[in-house]
């Protein structure tokens, strides 16, 4: 059974209502990342970390998983599927999928400041100033904030590695060491790319652009796909 490699980002999620980082009214151009998505905001300013991700949380429950989330979860039925994404929303999960690994940590889960490795189930529920692990340590959403390391990064190239088909949706491949898994998928091997921007891919090989929104796109990548059930 061929073994689909699928990496995602946020513009998988902007027609669950959920917006994107850079697009117009993306959520970079209405906060700083250095106030609240990289260790010394949090150092400097907890609260206004805590309350940027409250409300993500917030806006990732009121969302509902899409189109595209569902087709990629039916999937699992016809192929080997392997979900990377870079998104801190659940949706994925909610559509279905199985074993996503999630690059950039996961809103549904909290963890200790102290110590990483204590992680726990929270579902929607905030975070506040206050609220500390088993060991006593305050607790902080468990993302991975720019400049911090990316534990999930190895066992996601080995997934790309081992890609007979690499999948790219929704992500303008801006982000480091995430952007760099198509490097590890094999020249001959087909690639496709739904996305109706153009996220910086010329120079790979086999590769097929299909330039619609997740929604509209994911029926022809489907088709795309069948070829090789
Ligand atoms: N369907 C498919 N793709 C879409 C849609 C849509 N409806 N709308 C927008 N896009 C595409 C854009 O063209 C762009 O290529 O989604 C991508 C969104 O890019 P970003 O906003 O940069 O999001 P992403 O690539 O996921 O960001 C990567 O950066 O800020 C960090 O940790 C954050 O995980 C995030 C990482």
């Amino acid at each position: 059974m061929n073994n689909i490699v699928i990496l995602t980002g946020a513009g998988i999620s902007a027609e669950s209502g959920l917006r994107t980082f850079r697009d117009s009214d993306g959520l970079w151009e209405n906060h700083s990342i250095y106030d609240v998505a990289t260790p010394e905001a949090w150092e400097r300013n907890p609260t206004l970390v805590q309350k940027f991700y409250n409300e993500r949380r917030r806006d990732i429950q009121k969302s509902q998983p899409n189109k595209a989330h569902i087709l990629l979860a039916e999937m699992q039925n016809k192929f080997n599927v392997n979900i990377i994404t870079q998104n801190i929303d659940d949706l994925h999960e909610r559509a279905g999928s199985k074993n996503v690994i999630h690059l950039h940590g996961v809103i549904t889960h909290s963890q200790s400041s102290k110590n990483p490795e204590l992680t726990y189930m929270i579902d929607y529920e905030d975070i506040n100033q206050g609220d500390l692990c088993e060991l006593g340590s305050q607790l902080r959403p468990h993302v991975v904030w720019f400049g911090e390391a990316v534990p999930k990064m190895e066992e996601a190239i080995l997934q790309a590695s081992l890609a007979d088909i690499f999948v790219v949706i929704g992500t303008s491949l801006a982000v480091y060491p995430a952007s760099s898994l198509l490097h590890f998928v094999e020249p001959i091997l087909p690639k496709f790319i739904l996305d109706p921007g153009n996220p910086p891919v010329t120079g790979y090989k086999n590769l097929k652009h299909l330039k619609f929104p997740a929604t509209i796109g994911i029926d022809h990548l489907m088709k795309e796909l069948e070829k090789f059930a």
